[in-house]
């Protein structure tokens, strides 16, 4: 549209309306307040000239004309302005309108899955999870467990010992108890957890209420059942009046939550040094449910755990007073639960890192 002011200020106004509601970019925008406003060849200034020319009579009305429309065409320039400027994105802003990029995702190594399975089992019946040295001294390994040096029991498992014992960083003294004054060299690597229930019945009083859990080792061949390395949890409970109901109720439960309910389950009498009377626990066979299938070897059972009554002796190496209070205590290997429960044939499977088996197990 050609500038025209003989067509007054009123149509003018109309005329500027509709071209800002043309204008919808910031280009379209200047080039507008160009054409209306530019101190030369702009509507507003011939506008301003035409009242310059004006009969001096008229100069009033139609000075008030122009300046009304100035006033409008600036103040609708400016707010269409600021509303353009606050709708445009900063620079460098983020499109949050833009999908996602899904991070791709790990899997827990399926024995991570059942430790920590079993430390929730145990959390919520109000037990503490604990993990501990690997590297042990004779007397929590075997002397406090009710194995003195040349106890047959010892050969249970055949132990790993380091080529040069070493001494330990911190040493603190055990506050009661028949724990050697003074730090022990380090000489094996623990053949079980069963050590960190003398660990730690040497630095609380009763009640205990413990897993432990974490690697242990033993002289084995790697074979399809055997690693040298592998891991366990220990459980301990230590207070007046605990039986061996309560061993079986807390095991049964135990079975349950990680087998599925209704998991049946016998304590079948058995010997460790450390509790009296002692028990293995079997489950029933997972995948023939009893009837007898290779994975029981026929016997419709499947061994997960040994188990027993902490031993008086034991509680006589930690200073606890075996007239004041009994315990129960377990040991299970997490290989052998993860072996049974998911139906893998061979544990080597589980230190290969072979992604298409870790990741069948979930996260
Ligand atoms: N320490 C045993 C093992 O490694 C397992 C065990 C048996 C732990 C009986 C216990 C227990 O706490 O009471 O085979």
């Amino acid at each position: 549209m050609t500038i025209d002011p003989s067509i007054g200020p009123e149509r003018a106004r109309a005329v500027f309306d509709e071209e800002l509601a043309r204008s919808g970019s910031a280009d379209l925008l200047q080039a507008l307040r160009h054409r209306w406003v530019a101190r030369s060849g702009s509507w507003m200034a011939a506008f301003m000239e035409g009242v310059a020319r004006a009969a001096p009579e008229q100069k009033k009305a139609l000075g008030r004309g122009a300046n009304d429309l100035k006033k409008h065409v600036e103040t609708a320039l400016e707010a269409r302005e600021t509303a353009l400027a606050a709708a445009r994105r900063p620079a460098g802003a983020v499109d949050i309108t833009l999908s996602g990029r899904a991070p791709r995702l790990g899997w827990r190594h399926p024995l991570s899955l059942i430790r920590d399975q079993v430390g929730a089992i145990f959390s919520r019946l109000g037990y503490q999870v604990l993990e501990g040295p690997e590297i042990e001294d004779d007397y929590h390994n075997f002397e406090a467990l009710n194995m003195p040096a040349d106890h047959p029991a010892r050969d249970m498992q055949d132990t790993l010992y380091l080529a040069e014992p070493l001494m330990p960083a911190t040493y603190d003294a055990p506050p009661r108890g028949r724990a050697p004054r003074g730090p022990q060299p380090l000489t094996l690597l623990r053949t079980h957890t069963s050590a960190m229930q003398i660990r730690q019945m040497e630095r609380q009083d009763p009640p205990v209420r413990l897993v432990a859990v974490g690697p242990v080792y033993r002289r084995d061949n790697l074979d399809l059942t055997h690693t040298p390395m592998f891991h366990q949890v220990e459980g301990l409970v230590v207070g007046r009046g605990v039986t061996l109901a309560d061993l079986k109720g807390t095991l049964t439960s135990m079975a349950a939550a990680l087998f599925g309910s209704g998991q049946a389950v016998r304590f079948r009498p058995s010997f460790f040094p450390y509790t009296e009377p002692s028990a293995e626990v079997d489950i029933r066979c997972i995948r023939c449910h009893g009837d007898g299938c290779p994975m029981c070897k026929r016997t419709g059972w499947l061994e997960i755990l040994g188990s027993g009554m902490v031993h008086p002796a034991v509680f006589e190496y930690v200073g606890y007073d075996p007239d004041e209070v009994t315990g129960f205590a377990f040991g299970m290997g997490i290989e052998r639960v993860a072996l049974l429960k998911w139906g893998v044939e061979d544990i080597r499977l589980f230190y290969e890192n072979d992604l298409r088996f870790l990741e069948q197990f979930g996260r």
